[in-house]
């Protein structure tokens, strides 16, 4: 038999829908602080597949966020291994990780993270330019991005002049704009209310409906809800991993009181 081998860019790579998108082997992460240990994370094993809707749980200081570093290639742990799209992060430089980053992952944060003095489209522009992607093609994507997220109209506001809600969809067109496999929220919806966070997440299931695989931490089980598993993690281990029967945001947004104004 051929040996797999990864495709050509632009081809659509069998080997990579039958493998996890994130592998981990007893991936543990520790601290060391005034003499003692910290143990962020301890002998995590688990993997999430292609298209998977994953929400993280647990309390405060259970080690959500040191995995979501590790995950991004942020980080890298103390011992045990990580694959993403088979490839071994856990041995690679500075350099290819940010390179295996900007190739395959968008990452969304709590607090937008969008440059102030930017309007949205300089704003989801700044990944490509970081790419060195003409400038052409820049405009172009960026474009297409905030359209996607329902902001064609809003291009050339600042952040100060969005909603929250429209921050974090600027911050999800820029996520999106270097077309990753995976997005990485670390409670997108920790500084929305109620209904916008409804809103972010019928966008997150929409986009993870188009194959876009999804891990998002959050604290909140009514946001979790809305995933197809949930991993619950205490004391940087996980205590719980099951599929859930996910709830549909934009039907749940229909059900509600139409927004006022
Ligand atoms: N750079 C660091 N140095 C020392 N300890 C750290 C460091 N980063 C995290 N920790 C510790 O690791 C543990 C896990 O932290 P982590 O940020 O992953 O928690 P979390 O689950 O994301 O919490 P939260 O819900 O508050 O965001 C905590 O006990 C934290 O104090
Ligand atoms: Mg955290």
């Amino acid at each position: 038999m051929e040996p797999l081998s990864p495709s050509e860019p632009g081809t659509a790579n069998v080997l990579e829908v039958l493998q996890p998108l994130i592998r981990c082997e007893s991936l543990a992460k520790r601290y060391e602080v005034g003499g003692g240990t910290v143990h962020a994370l301890r002998e995590l094993s688990l993997s999430v597949m292609p298209g998977e809707f994953v929400a993280v749980m647990g309390p405060s200081g259970s080690g959500k966020s040191t995995f979501m570093n590790l995950v991004g290639c942020l980080d890298q742990p103390t011992s045990g291994r990580y694959w993403l799209a088979g490839e071994p992060v856990d041995s690679m430089n500075r350099d290819q990780l940010a390179a295996i980053r900007n190739r395959r992952i968008g990452f969304v944060f709590q607090q937008f993270n969008l440059l102030p003095r930017t309007t949205a489209q300089d704003n989801v522009e700044l990944p490509l330019l970081y790419a060195g992607v003409p400038r052409a093609e820049r405009h172009a994507r960026a474009l297409r991005r905030l359209q996607q997220v329902g902001l064609g109209e809003r291009l050339d506001h600042h952040p100060a002049q969005l909603s929250g809600g429209q921050q974090q969809r600027v911050a999800i067109a820029r996520a999106l704009v270097n077309d990753p496999q995976l997005i990485l929220a670390d409670e997108p919806t920790g500084a929305l209310d109620s209904r916008t966070s409804i809103e972010v997440m019928a966008l997150l299931q929409a986009l993870n409906r188009e194959g876009i695989t999804i891990v998002l931490v959050t604290h909140e089980a009514d946001v979790a809800a809305f995933a197809s598993r949930i991993i619950s993690f205490k004391d940087g281990r996980v205590v719980r991993d099951a599929a859930n029967d996910p709830l549909d945001a934009a039907a749940a947004l229909a059900a509600l009181e139409p927004a006022e104004g």
